[in-house]
């Protein structure tokens, strides 16, 4: 039995766990909204949470007044009132014998309530009225253990026991004789102490009743009492209020002996079964020592036998002690949820237990105890899984065995606080399952790119590290407790290389970058060459690079451009930094940037064998030519375009009569502009040279294709120059190269031309030569190439080729 306070009649844990859990709640089963059942010794009554509201107030009811149900009211007065922690059903169970109630014969029992409530603020009373009859017939003497009060009645026929222990039964007489009066009297023994006797109605005061009904002599009181006494039976704890009541009517004394004893085990919790002990004797003065017969059921009504094996109730009697043990999941109990820090749960079962015994006099005890059983609390964990499959780019977290009365309430993703009601619109999705076996779980989906998701770099992974942090707010219903159940799921992605922001400036392109704590993984690099500060020094790059970024300014004309889109207006200037991983060997990532710049001159030689020039005419004509008449030696190679003082060309290197200087690492492209005179006839003797050559150096081992007709293929830009004759006549535009320091090599001439041919008589087959070989054999021979290629044996050190 369960330690009952009767000061506020809340039940204090039931067992020895030191749980410290109060529980002013019992069970409840579902019902209609007020719903009156007639039980074997009481009347129930069951109000749905939504009609009782907060505060439910019973009055009972009869023809005189109306009485308040208080707590203390409820325990003197044979009331019990409690709510379902699950459910929030409220429960009233009213004895038979209740203060209230119209007793006819002791047979049928009509009781009237009145139940205020006040869902919504405004008062509602319910009359409330029923009428019961016990099935079963009162025997010789009923012992009732409620929650709050322990109730004894005895038939009023009842003949005196037979007394065993003659000492006791003589002081009572004695102190009866001497003290009697024609009022009843009562006397309180607490074992072998007698007390003072008393008047009826100021036992009354202090709150025990006594009533005489039709047939039958009724006593109540609460627990806790001060002359109750708490003793041992079989070494289960025992509440005992032994009284003697009694009156002397002339020369006739009536005693009886009333004894209620109910039994206080708290129930022990071991291997999934609660267990609840109770003594085959309760007192010598209440149940008899043979013939007990022992029934269980579970919330007032008992379940036969066969039920009760099959739900795995099992009774047992030791020595003198009956061991009643119930699965703690067992049908009839309900379960519930707490927080205590975590998740934690306790099971409640309503142990109805019905003990009757004979005694040596053939006399019936019948003892009910009508308890709550309660587990302590167990550790009930949620679990989460992650269920993420990578290849849908989403996060997946399952929380799985949810039990049914705890709502996910909040989701923290990352820290952002989502609440319920939760809608997809956020990104994310969160989405519930209800299982038949009373539980719950929930799915959530977190895309990788939600804006939540974070992205950090992991250096023993060398990579980033993709996370969501999920901490999930569960609220446990009716109480709003919250517990919260926290898990991190990520996964790894390769960095992705760093990426330069650049602009146009008027003088070259900016690039910058942020520096990201991951950037060791890669080397930046122009070209097949390694970004440090000595190539950018050696290249006339400005950089700047601090703790923050990386600032690269590469100014027009610099190693690295390239150019195309040529117009007098301007040009489009090309620059690329590559990303290399740390063998320089693979590219990885790259920044291309494009720009438009203007300059008066310029000379551009492509990788793919094109020259192209700007060339200003004013400069070196001096009666100034027309730029639209200029030609280059191939007579019908004009400009492209023409303004006033400049044109542009822009043609293949192996055409418009150029002629290439081979030397031992590098190969130079010439060819040069001529105008016509005004007015004379455009021909070749009309032309006159205007002192001005284009050249183009390329060097030779980056060379694949040379002096081929259709191809060409080159590394690397070539050097262009624009070179006027005379004193200070070259004007370098890109970056100046002394061809005659290279171009070593003697060459020896092969070729008896001594003018140059303009125009090749025959083609030649399509094809090329590869680079490598021929300055093999350049080298070791000395012999040049048999097509279109004429060598002038005077140029020491460079063969030439005419296109
Ligand atoms: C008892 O309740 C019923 C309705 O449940 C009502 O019809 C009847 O009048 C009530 N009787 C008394 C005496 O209040
Ligand atoms: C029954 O009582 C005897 C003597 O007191 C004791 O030795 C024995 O262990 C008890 N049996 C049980 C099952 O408690
Ligand atoms: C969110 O999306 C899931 C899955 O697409 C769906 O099952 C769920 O009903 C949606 N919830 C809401 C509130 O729209
Ligand atoms: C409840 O049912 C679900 C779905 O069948 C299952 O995944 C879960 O493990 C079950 N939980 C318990 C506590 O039995
Ligand atoms: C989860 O959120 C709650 C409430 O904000 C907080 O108290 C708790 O520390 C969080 N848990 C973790 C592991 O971050
Ligand atoms: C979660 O699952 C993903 C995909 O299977 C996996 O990459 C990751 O390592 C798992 N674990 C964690 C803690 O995220
Ligand atoms: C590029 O221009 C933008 C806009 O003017 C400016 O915010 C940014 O700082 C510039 N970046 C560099 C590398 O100069
Ligand atoms: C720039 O400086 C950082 C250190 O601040 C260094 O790790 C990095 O290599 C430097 N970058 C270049 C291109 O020099
Ligand atoms: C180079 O010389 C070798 C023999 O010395 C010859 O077989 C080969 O064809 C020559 N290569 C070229 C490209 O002329």
């Amino acid at each position: 039995m369960l330690a009952v306070d009767t000061a506020n009649t809340s039940v204090t844990m039931a067992f020895k766990f030191g749980l410290g859990l109060l529980l002013s709640v019992w069970l409840c089963t579902n019902c209609h909204p007020i719903h009156m059942d007639c039980h074997e010794r009481f009347l129930r009554i069951s109000v749905d949470p939504a009609v009782a509201g907060n505060d439910p107030l019973f009055e009972a009811v009869d023809g005189a007044s109306v009485y308040p149900i208080t707590t203390q009211y409820a325990a003197v007065c044979g009331y019990t009132i409690n709510v379902c922690p699950l459910s929030g059903f409220v429960f009233l169970k009213a004895s038979y014998f209740s203060c209230h109630t119209e007793n006819q014969v002791d047979e049928v029992f009509t009781f009237y309530f009145n139940l205020k409530v006040n869902p919504d603020g405004k008062e509602v009373t319910y009359s409330l009225n029923k009428t019961c009859s016990p099935s079963v017939p009162w025997s010789a003497r009923e012992v009732t253990c409620m929650m709050n009060y322990m109730e004894v009645s005895v038939s009023s026929d009842l003949v005196c026991p037979t007394g065993t222990r003659k000492d006791d039964w003589n002081a009572v007489i004695q102190t009866a004789y001497t003290s009697a009066t024609s009022d009843w009297q009562v006397m309180f023994h607490r074992g072998k102490e007698h007390l003072q006797p008393t008047r009826l109605s100021e036992a009354h005061t202090q709150g025990y009743m006594f009533d005489l009904t039709e047939r039958r002599l009724v006593f109540r009181t609460p627990y806790g009492q001060p002359d109750s006494y708490s003793t041992q039976m079989s070494g289960v704890p025992v509440e005992v209020v032994h009284t003697t009541l009694f009156s002397r009517q002339s020369w006739v004394v009536i005693m009886v002996d009333l004894v209620a004893a109910c039994s206080m085990d708290e129930g022990s919790f071991n291997n999934g079964y609660i267990t609840w002990e109770t003594p085959e004797v309760l007192h010598p003065l209440v149940s008899g020592n043979y013939n007990t017969q022992v029934s269980v059921g579970v919330n007032g009504e008992l379940v036969e036998q066969l039920v009760a094996e099959e739900r795995g109730y099992v009774v047992e009697k030791h020595n003198a002690t009956v061991m009643i043990s119930i699965p703690y999941k067992a049908d009839g109990g309900q379960r519930k949820s707490s927080v205590m820090g975590d998740l934690y749960e306790y099971y409640i079962f309503p142990l109805y237990v019905e003990q009757i015994s004979e005694d040596e006099d053939h006399m019936y005890t019948r003892l009910r105890f009508d308890n709550m059983l309660v587990t302590p609390l167990l550790p009930r964990p949620v679990f989460t899984e992650n269920r993420t499959v990578l290849e849908d780019r989403v996060f997946t977290v399952y929380l799985g065995d949810v039990p049914e009365d705890v709502k996910l309430t909040a989701v923290q993703l990352n820290g952002c606080i989502y609440t319920v009601p939760f809608i997809n619109s956020s990104g994310h999705t969160i989405t519930e399952v209800v299982h038949d076996n009373h539980t719950h779980d929930y799915t959530v989906q977190v895309p990788f790119d939600h804006h939540v998701v974070t992205e950090q770099f992991s250096r023993e992974d060398e990579a980033m590290k993709v996370m969501i942090d999920i901490n999930f707010t569960l609220t446990v219903l009716p109480e709003n407790e919250h517990f919260y159940q926290h898990t991190s799921v990520y996964t790894l992605k390769k960095p992705s290389p760093p990426e330069f922001e650049a602009n146009c400036s008027e003088t070259g392109i900016i690039f910058k970058m942020d520096h990201r704590p991951f950037d060791y993984l890669w080397f930046i690099s122009i070209g097949s060459e390694r970004l440090t500060p000595e190539l950018a020094a050696e290249h006339k790059y400005n950089m700047r690079n601090d703790s923050q970024s990386l600032v690269l300014e590469v100014p027009l004309f610099t190693d690295g451009y390239q150019y195309k889109d040529f117009s007098l207006k301007g040009f489009l200037g090309t620059f690329e930094i590559l990303v290399r991983d740390h063998e320089m060997s693979n590219v990885q990532g790259s920044t291309v940037k494009t720009c438009p710049f203007t300059a008066p001159e310029i000379i551009a030689c492509s990788t793919d064998g094109m020259m192209a020039a700007i060339v200003d005419l004013s400069q070196s004509v001096a009666n100034g030519g027309i730029p639209a008449r200029t030609n280059l030696v191939d007579k019908y190679c004009g400009p492209k375009e023409a303004d006033d003082t400049r044109m542009l060309f822009s043609f293949s290197l192996n055409s418009c009569g150029s002629i290439a200087k081979l030397g031992k690492d590098y190969v130079t492209y010439e060819n040069e502009i001529f105008i016509n005179e005004l007015h004379a006839p455009r021909n070749l003797f009309g032309s006159t040279y205007t002192g001005i050559k284009l050249q183009c150096t390329y060097p030779l081992a980056g060379l694949h294709r040379l002096f081929s007709k259709y191809k060409f293929e080159s590394d690397t830009e070539g050097v262009g120059r624009i070179v006027r004759d005379g004193a200070h006549s070259t004007e370098v535009v890109q970056k100046p190269m002394e061809i005659t320091a290279v171009l070593q090599t003697p060459v020896p001439a092969t070729s008896r031309h001594t003018k140059p041919v303009l125009k090749p008589a025959h083609r030649p087959p399509i094809g090329y030569l590869m680079v490598p070989s021929l300055l093999k054999n350049l080298s070791k021979k000395g012999w040049c190439l048999n097509f279109f290629c004429f060598f002038y044996p005077n140029q020491m050190s460079t063969a030439r080729c005419k296109f």
